[in-house]
């Protein structure tokens, strides 16, 4: 078994050590480890991840990720990182932030954002028969652009030709940048929450912090006294603030701008490299994908094959690779092995989603991308709770079917006049860098783009 010292040390991902446990496990419905010094637990058979998902939630509800609310004032405003009342307001304000009404406001700005992506792939790739592109960057344009454009109906600049270090995506980028420092203060975060606050690192670095707060009241300030309705997130904020007759602090404001950044602008743009690859490596689903983009053009709810395509991507590369959740109150875990565990507060419980989503006993071939899986006749088969790419309810993602909408808006522009095609330059098979929070492939992602 692999120990802490490789992890720690960022020579093998955290998700990985997690990976290799639950193959020398599978057999078993649970097994026992020490996170450090304290006990913890893995759970590997699905009948359990839905225990303790699901049924018993009222003893798994708390993450183990933890910001401390003095250095991230910020981030702990974020439901991923609230439990009990706290987490049940924060959650509430974001599921109407997505309900189907507010959904097909900021689709508004999506469309806008893609009409911007149109034009800048058509500017990069002037009259070149192809381009040679990595994914990764090129979608966290887009995402950037989505998160400044739906989130503060303002402009990101990130389709600038010479994109400037105050772009939308240049200072978010720094969160998420797999650079020493954050690599470190996210592996304290997640392995050992205790040695993240003596070092008094923050997640969010302090000039992101500085930023988000300084366009927040500014925008705010401005949004009070006018009387324009706009189609973001902000402006639910303004409209937040008049139900509950009270101003918002603006911790809680820019608290809650910062979420809709990092949760949107990464994962999305993460997801969508993944999906570009698979469509690279996969030219007849491209095919059939570009099929469906044309006939039903932005009609994204009626994209089933392009769910499909969606889906199979996130099993094969999930983003959330490993879950880990606290035990709140004392409870029995029952295998159907016959496997017995008393649970304390306080002990790690880890759902290994990735090692789930590539297990031959739940998926035929499971190394095979294959959409067909997901189709109407194909998912009859699927094992619920072997599938987990948004996590599952109650604490299930949020903002899953915003994700959605924007993944699928920016497909159908980038298939309809263009094709993907495998370049050399990436790295196959994929190989995931040690950084620790989301999968993100050694050496990018490049395809070369031509046009149709
Ligand atoms: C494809 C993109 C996305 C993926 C794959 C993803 C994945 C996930 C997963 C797996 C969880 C569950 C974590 C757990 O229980 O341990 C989660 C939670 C969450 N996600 Fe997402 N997410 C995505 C996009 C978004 C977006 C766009 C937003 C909002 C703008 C968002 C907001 C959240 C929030 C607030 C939570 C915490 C919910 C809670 O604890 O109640 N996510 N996400």
């Amino acid at each position: 078994m692999v120990g802490m010292l490789p992890v720690l040390s960022l020579r093998i991902p955290y998700a990985e050590r997690f990976c290799r446990m639950y193959e020398e496990n599978k057999d078993f419905s649970m097994v026992g480890f020490y996170d450090f010094l304290s006990p913890a637990l893995m759970i590997i058979e699905p009948g359990l991840v839905k225990t303790v998902l699901q049924t018993n939630f009222a003893s798994f509800q708390e993450n183990h990720m933890k910001v401390d609310p003095k250095l991230d004032p910020l981030a702990v405003q974020n439901p991923f990182f609230l439990t009990g009342e706290k987490w049940m307001t924060g959650r509430k304000r974001l599921t109407y932030a997505f309900s189907s009404m507010r959904l097909k406001i900021l689709l508004e700005s999506v469309k806008l954002v893609c009409a911007g992506f149109e034009s800048f792939l058509e500017k990069k790739l002037g009259k070149s028969v192809k381009a040679e592109l990595e994914l990764k960057n090129l979608f966290s344009k887009y995402t950037a652009q989505v998160v400044a454009s739906a989130g503060f109906g303002v402009d990101g600049l990130c389709f600038e030709e010479q994109e400037s270090k105050s772009s939308f995506r240049n200072i978010t980028k720094d969160i998420f940048k797999p650079s020493t420092r954050s690599s470190f203060v996210v592996t304290l975060m997640l392995l050992c929450p205790p040695l993240y606050k003596i070092f008094g690192m923050s997640f969010i670095p302090k000039h992101a912090d500085r930023f988000f707060r300084e366009l927040v009241a500014d925008l705010m300030e401005k949004r009070r006294t006018e009387n324009v309705t706009r189609n973001d997130f902000l402006q639910l904020m303004v409209e937040l603030e008049r139900v509950e007759n009270d101003k918002l602090d603006i911790e809680v404001l820019a608290g809650h701008a910062i979420s809709f950044v990092i949760d949107g602008y990464e994962t999305s743009s993460s997801v969508l490299s993944f999906l570009g690859f698979q469509l690279a490596t996969h030219s007849e689903v491209q095919e059939k994908l570009r099929e469906e983009i044309m006939s039903v053009l932005s009609r994204y709810n009626e994209m089933t094959y392009m769910d499909q395509v969606i889906n199979e991507s996130q099993r094969i590369t999930a983003m959330q690779q490993v879950m880990s959740k606290v035990c709140t109150t004392k409870c029995e875990l029952k295998g159907s092995d016959g496997l017995v565990c008393s649970v304390e507060p306080g002990t790690l419980v880890i759902i290994p989603a990735q090692s789930l989503h590539k297990d031959p006993r739940y998926w035929d071939n499971p190394e095979v991308f294959n959409p067909e899986r997901f189709s109407a006749d194909g998912k009859q088969n699927i094992e619920r709770f072997a599938y987990l790419p948004f996590g599952e309810w109650p604490r299930i993602c949020i903002g899953m079917r915003m994700a959605l909408l924007q993944i699928k808006a920016c497909l159908a522009v980038l298939l309809r006049k263009y094709s993907l095609e495998f370049s050399p330059r990436t790295q196959v098979p994929l190989k995931m860098v040690p950084v620790i929070l989301l999968p993100s492939a050694k050496g990018g992602v490049w395809v070369f783009i031509r046009p149709l």
